[in-house]
């Protein structure tokens, strides 16, 4: 719980948190297990977080499963990965739809297997119309991609006559991402102690805040999530900002 100093000052709750999930062979190996059980372990936190962000209605909620650079991992891990993904996408269909959770993917998903691949796009198309919640899974993602691609997206469109490169700002260029619609996650949390972005939302990251914990995704729970939402919530986001500036729109905006 946050300090009792703080509590008239506690902001909302994020509206959109992204999660690097890592740990997981960290906490395999702990134990004396196979990785893969740290991943199989792993993916009993998703749906613990994913219950619990439905709960508090946090709109969005982006989870790192698997990088570009995922890819370089021993054959037998990928494939492991691979398999658990459609585990879940198979067991959670009905949950999704239960509590309208809309699935949404980024990164490079054509790059899945095509068994993957399909049972994800008709996941898609089934929770398109769900609007409790955004659950978004990055997936063969990689932030240099996503803006390198949209560079070349909108290189396209200025070839084509449809756009000219005075056209481009942040508003625009942001349309060409693949989190497009999608606000900026206001809460990035990673597990397992590292203190990196590993090439996660680089653009949109920009002012995030964010949180690092030494646990291990596998042990991350409802518990070290709200901590680290009350974390989140004693905090003083300034944007470049002085903090009596942020003080005096918080007034002016509650009168
Ligand atoms: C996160 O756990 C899962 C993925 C990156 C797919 P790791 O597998 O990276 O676990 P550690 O970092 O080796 O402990
Ligand atoms: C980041 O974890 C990617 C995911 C959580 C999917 P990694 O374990 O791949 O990151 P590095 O290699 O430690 O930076
Ligand atoms: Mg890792």
């Amino acid at each position: 719980m946050p300090e009792k100093s703080n509590i008239a000052t506690l902001k909302p709750l994020p509206r959109h948190v992204a999660i690097i999930m890592d740990g997981n062979g960290r906490w395999a190996k702990q134990r004396l297990m196979p990785r893969v059980m740290g991943h199989r372990q792993g993916a009993k936190t998703v749906k613990e977080i994913v219950t619990v962000s439905r709960e508090l209605k946090i709109r969005y909620l982006t989870l790192y499963a698997f990088s570009k650079e995922n890819w370089s991992r021993p054959f037998d891990e990928v494939s492991s990965l691979m398999s658990l993904l459609y585990e879940y996408l198979q067991k959670e269909l009905e949950e999704l739809m239960d509590k309208r959770i809309r699935l949404r993917a980024i990164g490079e998903i054509e790059a899945l297997p095509d068994k993957v691949y399909s049972l994800l796009v008709e996941t898609m198309e089934r929770t398109a119309l769900n609007r409790e919640m955004d659950l978004i899974l990055a997936l063969s993602y990689g932030g240099r991609s996503e803006i390198t691609e949209a560079a070349r997206r909108f290189a396209e469109e200025c070839l084509m006559g449809r756009m000219k490169p005075e056209d481009i700002n942040e508003a625009s260029f942001r349309t060409f991402l693949q989190t497009g619609d999608i606000p900026d996650p206001d809460l990035i949390i990673r597990t397992s102690g590292e203190q990196r972005l590993s090439n996660f939302l680089l653009f949109q990251a920009a002012y995030s805040e964010l949180y690092i914990t030494s646990t291990f995704w596998p042990d991350f729970n409802r518990q070290e999530f709200m901590k680290a939402l009350n974390d989140y919530r004693c905090r003083e986001r300034r944007f470049g900002m002085t903090g009596e500036q942020i003080l005096l729109r918080c007034t002016s905006s509650e009168s």
